[in-house]
């Protein structure tokens, strides 16, 4: 336990995230577990007696980002010291697990280094390195979860307080080839039941009308519940039948494997479940799937999505593609986009292969060329940007469920978002803010869509 948890004078927090959802939501929690020490948060770097870099190690070139901007962070703590102002400088997320021995060895002016899953132990490490100095890593994979060490009364961190990301589940035992995320989350853990009720309660209390459910392999969610274990569709039935005022509710990222029939289900009958999954595929080729440890083959894949579809005829499917795999040939690309085709996504993300060390395809004879890979990502990308476009042109003339979010950016618009997590503009009353209404989409543009509020009804809610 932390020794010193007396409120003492405000001292500033500032926390750079990169990454994904887990990030965001893990920098919120640090942020919470450090109030009680009088930490609160500042906009600038230069005004911060701490500064946390919330690292991800998927994207390329990873480690070498973490090192340029820490040296930028170093200079503000020297021009902070000329003004007699001490600097915490931490590293958190999956960049300090992975290499949280030699980020010190190559930073040594980094005060702490500490893992996804220590989060917990912040306070504790603040306190020692006050007593002691020096530096301190943590990057175990503890015994105790975090889920239960974090504060229960923790502030929710959305858009505008009507919308927020709930973690149930981290960790991954999945090991695809390529992928870092085994090694810098650990294994697949959940979070209890009773734990993921009272949060979404108090986000509920506070405003929130939408959750986004988040874990690196979400439904593989298997949470303690009374006597038993809870699964995806029990846990989402709880939320419905528990909280009525919580009108939507969304997961990501999921596992094809993962993907029951009792969830897919679960889209038909529970009337909170947004119409809209994702739902990585990472390739259409057999032969490239097996390499990557994917466990599912396209056309399994295929089955997940006629099923998906069968119960739910309104839900739009967005996905992630890694291009350039090492052994992937013309061939398997064409089969990549034969199987995007036959699926046609409302948005995805696309990648090209990057090798991770430490990872199984990292160390994989037959490494695609640079200039194949990009020549590939290049006609993928135009693929699913016509499947993006056809999406929203497809929705020009319907009248959707929008949930109010904000006012916009014109005088007299309002902001709102659509059940595909499209940004939707119109012109409204601010005293609809917070209220799901029905809007007629007449306008697509790039990112975003245009529409006015529906004459033929009010507000559903
Ligand atoms: N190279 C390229 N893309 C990757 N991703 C994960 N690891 C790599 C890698 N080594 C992509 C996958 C995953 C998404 C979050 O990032 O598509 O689903
Ligand atoms: Fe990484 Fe695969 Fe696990 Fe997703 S399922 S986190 S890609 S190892």
């Amino acid at each position: 336990m932390p020794e010193q948890l007396t409120p003492s004078p405000a001292r500033g927090l500032h926390i750079i995230t990169w990454g994904c959802q887990m990030n965001v939501y893990d920098s919120a929690r640090m942020a919470d577990v450090l109030r009680p020490l009088g930490y609160s948060p500042v906009d600038s770097p230069d005004h911060a007696d701490m500064i946390i870099l919330n690292t991800c190690h998927i994207r390329e070139r990873a480690a070498e980002k973490v090192f340029s901007e820490l040296g930028r962070l170093r200079q503000i703590r020297e021009a902070r010291k000329l003004e007699g102002k001490q600097t915490l400088i931490a590293v958190a997320g999956c960049v300090a697990q992975a290499e949280g021995k030699e980020l010190l060895a190559r930073a040594p002016y980094v005060d702490l280094v500490l893992g996804p899953q220590t989060y917990h132990r912040l306070p504790e490490m603040v306190a020692r390195i006050a007593r002691a100095g020096g530096s301190v890593i943590d990057t175990d994979f503890p015994v105790e979860s975090k889920f239960d060490l974090l504060p229960e009364d923790a502030a929710p961190q959305n858009e505008g307080n009507l919308t927020a990301f709930l973690t149930i589940q981290e960790g991954c035992d999945k090991f695809c080839s390529f992928c870092v995320v085994p090694y810098t989350r650990g294994a697949e853990t959940s979070r209890p039941v009773a734990s993921i009720l009272a949060e979404a309660e108090r986000l509920v209390a506070s405003g929130v009308k939408e959750i986004t459910l988040l874990g690196q392999n979400v439904n593989a969610f298997h949470g303690e519940w009374q006597d038993g274990i809870a699964s995806l569709p029990e846990l989402a039935s709880l939320l419905h039948e528990r909280i009525p005022a919580l009108k939507r509710l969304r997961y990501v990222t999921s596992h094809p494997r993962d993907m029951e029939q009792a969830l897919i289900n679960a889209h038909r009958d529970n009337p909170i479940f947004m119409p809209y999954l994702h739902l990585p595929v990472q390739s259409g080729s057999d032969k490239v799937l097996k390499a990557m440890n994917r466990s599912h083959t396209a056309d399994e894949y295929r089955d997940i999505i006629r099923k998906l579809r069968a119960a739910r005829p309104d839900i739009a499917l967005t996905s992630d593609f890694i291009v350039g795999h090492p052994g992937e040939t013309d061939e398997d690309f064409e089969a990549t986009m034969q199987l995007v085709r036959d699926v046609r996504f409302a948005s995805a993300y696309s990648f090209k292969y990057s090798q991770r060390p430490g990872t199984p395809a990292a160390g994989q004879p037959f490494q695609v060329a640079e200039d194949v890979k990009e020549k590939r990502l290049a006609a993928l990308q135009a693929l699913l940007r016509e499947q993006q476009d056809a999406f929203n042109a497809s929705l020009i003339g319907t009248v959707q469920d929008i949930l109010v979010t904000g006012i916009g950016r014109k005088p007299g618009q309002l902001n709102g978002r659509s059940p595909y997590l499209q940004p939707v503009h119109f012109e409204g009353d601010p005293a609809l803010i917070g209220q799901i209404v029905k809007v007629h989409i007449t306008t697509p543009f790039t990112n975003s869509l245009g529409g006015h509020l529906s004459k033929q009804e009010g507000t559903t809610i």
